[in-house]
């Protein structure tokens, strides 16, 4: 067995000031929690969980925080650090921050998303169906795909191709939501709407999925978008606030494309 060299990483304290709520209807408040021999390569979710470890042991309730991957790729890992949805990096979710963006004695305020359309169930958990919501409205495709086609039968653009990849790595967190001042789902659904226009496959139901997709987050009670582009500066994924023009511009096409097609008599039982 070879033996460990000590660690050379200076390890230093923090204090955790946690936003604790018991429930949904309960007030909320900040408790602090100092944290001592914090080494710097230690994620977030990690301090949170050594934190949690004591409070077990302490007999008091740990903290309530939501995670799955930790790697950036499953969006349940939302919450605010020092006022920003997921921390101080850019680029990265709150379970890719490590404790080396923090000084010894940094006092790190922690909170939920927060936003009206996602209601706190626990300390940092919050409930965001409103996203489900959203996607059961529009954002699928119901054409057959059958088995996958060989590569290139279905011909489309690079650039197109590139554009849906950027779009599709939208992991639903809700970042942008919570950075908003209107707490906007914009660049969530132009994210959604745009992965589909893009291609090929999200062509029959085009205009239909726009437009369910908006009206139905009107309908969640989210915010509209006026532009200051905070939701793009906390993605984890760099979504391009470029793909809301992308949506309006999608928007007005179905507006058009609805009111100026004909319908076929078939829907309604032939020509008779
Ligand atoms: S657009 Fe970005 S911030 Fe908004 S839900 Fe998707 S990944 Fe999260
Ligand atoms: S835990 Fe999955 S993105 Fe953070």
């Amino acid at each position: 067995m070879v033996a460990q060299a000590p660690s050379s990483k200076k390890l230093f304290s923090v204090t955790l000031r946690v936003w604790r709520q018991a429930d949904a209807k309960s007030p909320g408040k900040f408790v602090d929690y100092p944290a001592a021999n914090v080494n710097p390569d230690m994620s977030f979710l990690e301090l949170l969980d050594v934190v949690n470890d004591d409070l077990t042991r302490q007999g008091v309730e740990p903290i309530a925080f939501a995670h799955d991957c930790r790697e950036g790729i499953c969006g349940t890992c939302s919450c605010t650090i020092n006022g920003k949805p997921h921390g101080p990096g850019k680029g990265i979710a709150t379970c890719q921050t490590y404790m080396r963006s923090f000084r010894d004695g940094d006092v790190i305020v922690v909170e939920p998303f927060r936003a009206k359309a996602f209601p706190v169930q626990k300390d940092l958990i919050t409930d965001r169906a409103a996203f489900d919501q959203i996607q059961q409205a529009g954002g699928f495709i119901s054409v057959r795909t059958g088995a996958a086609p060989d590569a290139n039968s279905i011909p489309v653009p690079k650039e197109d191709a590139d554009l849906a990849m950027d779009a599709a790595s939208c992991i639903g967190c809700g970042a942008c939501v919570a950075a908003c001042k209107n707490a906007s789902a914009m660049l969530f659904v132009a994210a959604k709407v745009s992965q589909f226009a893009l291609l090929p496959q999200g062509q029959p139901e085009r205009e239909k999925r726009v437009l369910a997709m908006v009206a139905k987050m009107d309908e969640l009670g989210f915010g509209n978008c006026t532009n200051q582009y905070e939701c793009s500066a906390v993605c984890p994924k760099l979504i391009s606030h470029d793909f809301i023009a992308r949506m309006n511009r999608e928007y007005v096409r179905a507006l058009f494309v609805t009111k100026f097609t004909p319908t076929s008599h078939a829907a309604a039982g032939g020509a008779g």
